[in-house]
């Protein structure tokens, strides 16, 4: 009998990110701006090293951080983030309740649960154009369609368009299919760009209109990366049109401190789908690792994670000035332009009109060449359709190799564009 797999088992495939950087990896002379990986040199050792030596002098009470943990989470650490989240967006500390709040293996995997919970096979999430590409991969796996949200010539959310779809949809019966809308809010992965409040209010409007129930699902990941102030738009939880209605809220507090730990949270006002991903979540761990947890909520409390966060700040503003400068003289005359993000990890290119930037493009293959690597932009899109994008993370090289890939890449794009121009 021939081996089989179940159906979610065969959707299977390997990201396409992992296939492109094997062949990177084939190359160890490689500078990779693709990696979504963070500033190593930051990564707090000495935090973390004192918070395991006052577990370890604790005696008993230390050891119950190597003790199984809850499934929802460590209650202190809930409720430290529920802090977090009532003071980012200025609400009232308190408001949240803190047992609709859990803490997840990284905000991967909440928004795992959160799709896997709420979609079933052929059932869509609206996203934004460009998304967090993983994300089109979760879909993908899980069987879920994306399909895109309209956006306007300043590539922002297109509001009308958005009614318009979901007008049409209503009208072909597809709107029930029409699960939740994704958002990455804050210096977005890749765009590096934010939701405004207005923008926020303005689906809500439309959403809270709809003949049946289409969820958010806000992805707050890069919220506390931003360079010198935060983005001034409150979190969907906290604004008027999302009352009542099912709101799902994840961030990380790993990402921005010791990525390893991998240490997320979701919060979810709809308690169906509440309990639904936490029952998933107990099949799956039965709690994020109580060690990890424990050494983040002491890292919180004692204020270790704001001290570190304060000086990522300035050394990410650093690479991005650094990448951002090394590549606007040469790359702006030859007709590619990007925004200077406020925040984030990510240069978002668009290159010049008609250059390919995708896996099988001659310009991917030139950077390979150069060796420098990317991710092609058509990998953040619901149908791979816009092709001439680019996304450069600045997270994990130094300064110096930061430069050194700029000037691969320049080579790269010089070698492309100076032929098209003669
Ligand atoms: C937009 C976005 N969401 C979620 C994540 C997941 O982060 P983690 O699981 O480390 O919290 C990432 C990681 O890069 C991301 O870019």
């Amino acid at each position: 009998m021939p081996f089989s797999l179940s159906s979610l088992g065969e959707r299977q495939s390997p990201s396409e990110i992992t296939r492109l950087m094997a062949v990177a990896l084939e190359r160890p002379d490689i500078l990779s701006l693709a990696a979504g990986f963070t500033d190593n040199e930051s990564l707090p050792l000495e935090d973390v090293s004192s918070v395991v030596d006052e577990i370890a002098q604790e005696g008993l009470a230390g050891r119950s951080a190597l003790q199984y943990g809850s499934n929802i989470g460590r209650e202190g650490l809930r409720e430290l983030v529920a802090n977090r989240i009532e003071d980012s967006d200025t609400t009232k500390r308190g408001t949240l309740n803190r047992e609709q709040l859990y803490i997840s293996n990284g905000s991967q995997q909440a928004l795992y649960l959160a799709v896997q919970t709420l979609c079933d096979p052929g059932d869509i999430i609206l996203v934004e154009q460009p998304t967090y590409f993983v994300f089109l991969e979760i879909l993908q796996g899980l069987g879920a369609r994306p399909i895109g949200i309209p956006t306007t010539s300043e590539s922002e959310i297109d509001l009308a368009g958005l009614e318009s779809l979901l007008v049409e949809a209503e009208r072909t019966g597809e709107l029930e299919r029409i699960k939740a809308l994704y958002l990455v809010s804050y210096f977005a992965n890749p765009s590096g760009s934010s939701v405004s409040e207005a923008t926020k209010e303005g689906i809500g409007k439309i959403l809270g209109g709809l003949s049946s129930t289409v969820a958010i699902i806000e992805d707050a990941a890069y919220r506390e990366i931003y360079y010198e102030k935060p983005f001034s738009a409150k979190s969907c939880l906290a604004l008027e049109p999302y009352q009542g209605a099912p709101v799902f809220y994840t961030s990380t507090l790993t990402k921005p401190y010791a990525s390893g730990l991998k240490v997320g949270y979701a919060y979810c006002t709809e308690p169906l789908w509440l309990a639904a991903m936490l029952n998933v979540k107990g099949q799956q761990d039965f709690g994020t690792a109580n060690f990890a947890q424990t050494i983040v909520e002491r890292a919180v409390k004692k204020g270790y994670l704001d001290r570190h966060l304060n000086s990522l700040r300035s050394i990410y503003h650093a690479k991005m000035n650094t990448l951002h400068e090394a590549l606007s003289g040469p790359l702006e005359s030859l007709g590619w332009n990007w925004k200077a993000p406020e925040g984030g990890l990510y240069l978002w290119l668009n290159s010049p009109t008609g250059l390919r930037t995708d896996a099988n493009s001659p310009f991917h293959e030139a950077c390979i060449k150069q060796g420098v690597f990317y991710v092609p932009g058509d990998l953040c899109y619901p149908d791979s359709r816009i092709c001439d994008r680019i996304r450069l993370s600045f997270g994990v090289l130094g300064e110096e190799d930061l430069r050194e890939a700029a000037r691969r890449f320049v080579a790269a794009a010089m070698a492309m564009t100076e032929p098209a121009r003669g």
